[in-house]
């Protein structure tokens, strides 16, 4: 299978798996990338099934409207029952790196609002320690050369993501040759950096389920201990 089909067959698993839970007044957390575009494509043929969706960037809300799908914001709605994304790079604790769309911090605060957060990936993404795909960091623009410096100290080595606006007129720092022991650690020392909106470690919030596909299907994954 090419990886384009694994992201479709891990989309139509999500489907399954959402699908006996929707209500007419259910609305949906949903990512961002192309992974989450496949299940927003076939989310399109229930549309008439749920209420609808809170999108984590202004790139998958046009999706969603396109295909029907009424779009709500978040201080409107309340906690979402499910956020469907996918993942830069995911462990066995389902702790990831995200943000490789630069959708990070809306990715955050929407899973933040989830009861379930369900991570849709091929199985390029899974690795046994998080950093090899380099950690997206947003932040604030005039702090940009601050945070680049405070991130050297912890041993990253910092790019600018050249002519990237994130949805909420910031900037991206990629964090190069950083390898993560303590997702979770990291994650909260990161965030402590005076002009850092966001970090794409989610490990605080880590996902619930993942559905992986692979050259054998599909495996629905929950965290190891
Ligand atoms: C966007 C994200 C995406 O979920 C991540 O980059 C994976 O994308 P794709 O499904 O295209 O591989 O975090 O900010």
């Amino acid at each position: 299978m090419t990886q384009d089909e694994l992201k479709d067959a891990v989309a139509a698993a999500a489907i399954d798996e959402i699908r006996p839970h929707l209500y007419r007044d259910t609305v949906l957390g949903i990512g961002t990338g192309s992974t989450a575009n496949c299940f927003i494509d076939r989310l399109a043929e229930l549309r008439d099934d749920f209420k609808g969706a809170v999108a984590s960037s202004e790139a998958s809300a046009k999706r969603l409207q396109d295909h029907g799908i009424e779009v709500f914001e978040l201080n409107s709605t309340g906690n979402v029952p499910f956020y469907i994304d996918g993942a830069d790079e995911v462990n066995a604790h389902l702790h990831m790196i995200k943000g490789g769309g630069a959708a990070l911090t809306r990715e955050k605060i929407v899973a933040a609002c989830s009861e379930r957060f369900i991570c849709i990936a091929d199985a390029s993404k899974r690795v046994a320690r998080l950093g090899a795909f380099p950690l997206p960091v947003e932040v604030i623009p005039m702090a940009r050369s601050y945070v680049a410096r405070e991130l050297v100290k912890l041993g990253a080595d910092p790019v600018y993501r050249q002519g990237v606006v994130t949805d909420n007129g910031n900037q991206i720092i990629d964090c190069y040759d950083f390898m993560i022991d303590d997702p979770v650690a990291m994650e909260a020392r990161l965030n402590a950096i005076v002009g850092v909106v966001t970090n794409g470690l989610f490990a605080a919030r880590s996902a619930d389920v993942l559905l992986l596909g692979g050259p054998n299907g599909v495996e629905r994954l929950t965290p190891s201990e």
